[in-house]
């Protein structure tokens, strides 16, 4: 695949992996991208995942013709785009590796060298010429990991952007971009909003027709869209106003008061809802929910004088991700001695920005006519503040 007359698409499709970096579901896999310049100097961008070594190398020297690799970049040092960097040094001894100076001594942990003889360390506005093309690299520390440079190609007008504006799903997928680029930005660089506007910042300098990222289709029209969600999500701005609901239930009683709610709301207007069951759902598709809508509701049981189990370790996602500008509402279910309010808002009490709906929904073990007046109520008052 041809992204410009120059530069190459070499990347794999994964449709075996259970769960991307141990816990991220991809029912329609996951691509590893990796691309080759071919100028007076070749550039092999990123290599892939170690399970796919020989459909990679196979791609690579198709594509190279019977010529040699100048030049590997490694934008991120993560092994599903590093895990090959040795296969190509010893398929191709006289490759120099171009990373910064982080990522080599990331290679003397992962690999047991730095490649001393083959480095070559960029940092901040460093520039590799090929010939036509020229790469400037941009430090993008914390996108996803500390050691991310990002290149741009002033030729072709290409970001690599490495994890930047990557999504989940196989290239022969077709599916909607925002769905799976949200999961993935939220549960993978959610927690580094303020490092991924530093990088749109240093981006918008630049005049980019291409992005292409470290996986996810190569986006080549519109990238105003994809820019601005970026901005969206990393300044921590509720892509919409809507609701989720987020909720654990023992004996379906709190799901009762969950569907009763859910149902009052629709009727009232409200079209953006998303309603999650945490011990049945994906667990980064209710994350993402709660960081794209504007309210969050969350609703569970007093278990074991704490909470179940499910709602904390949802809590514990929001809050490493910096969950914060969004206003939150609780509904607990006690039978007897409840808590569960109680835990969840101070388990909430170091994200930022949040204001809490006045009115709390207590059941005790059931509904009755108090507490369904009670989510009249909340009811009313989510729709007021949307
Ligand atoms: Fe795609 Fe952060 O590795």
């Amino acid at each position: 695949m041809n992204i410009t007359s120059d530069v190459k698409y070499i990347g794999v499709n994964d449709r075996k992996k259970d769960l991307f970096e141990g816990q991220y579901r991809v029912p329609n896999g996951i691509a590893y991208n990796s691309y080759l310049i071919i100028d007076e100097k070749i550039a092999v961008m990123d290599t892939v995942d170690a399970d796919f070594k020989d459909e990679w190398l196979a791609k690579l020297d198709f594509a190279l013709d019977g010529r040699v690799p100048d030049y590997l970049v490694v934008h991120h040092m993560e092994p599903d785009h590093s895990a090959n960097i040795v296969s190509l040094v010893n398929k191709y001894p006289t490759v120099k590796i171009v990373s910064s100076a982080k990522s080599f001594s990331m290679m003397k942990s992962f690999f047991g060298t730095d490649f001393k003889e083959s480095q070559l360390v960029v940092g901040e506005g460093d520039t590799l010429c090929l010939g036509k093309h020229t790469l400037k690299f941009i430090t993008a520390p914390m996108v996803h990991w500390p050691e991310v440079i990002v290149s741009y190609d002033s030729c072709d007008k290409i970001l690599f952007s490495a994890d930047g504006f990557g999504k989940f799903g196989a290239l022969d997928c077709d599916e909607d971009w925002a769905c799976e680029a949200r999961r993935y930005y939220i549960g993978i660089v959610g927690k580094y909003g303020a490092q991924v506007q530093a990088l749109l910042k240093k981006a918008s300098t630049l005049d980019i027709k291409i992005i292409c990222p470290l996986h996810g289709p190569v986006l080549k029209e519109n990238l105003s869209y994809y820019i601005g969600l970026y901005n969206t999500w990393s300044s921590y701005t509720p892509e919409e106003r809507g609701v989720t609901i987020a909720y654990t239930s023992v004996y379906g009683n709190t799901k009762k008061a969950v569907l009763l709610l859910e149902k009052k709301l629709k009727e009232m207007g409200l079209e953006k809802i998303a309603v999650n069951d945490l011990a049945r759902c994906d667990m980064a598709e209710a994350v993402e929910d709660a960081f794209r809508y504007s309210t969050l509701v969350l609703a569970t049981t007093t278990y074991n004088a704490d909470i179940f189990p499910f709602m904390r370790e949802f809590i514990n996602h929001l809050n490493e991700r910096n969950f914060k500008n969004r206003r939150v509402a609780f509904i607990e279910n006690g039978s007897w001695a409840p808590v569960a309010t109680k835990i969840m808002r101070s388990m909430l009490e170091g994200a930022k920005d949040i204001s809490y709906i006045g009115t709390s929904v207590r059941i005790c073990s059931a509904l009755d006519s108090s507490s369904s007046l009670k989510l009249d109520a909340l009811a009313r008052e989510i729709i007021d503040g949307l």
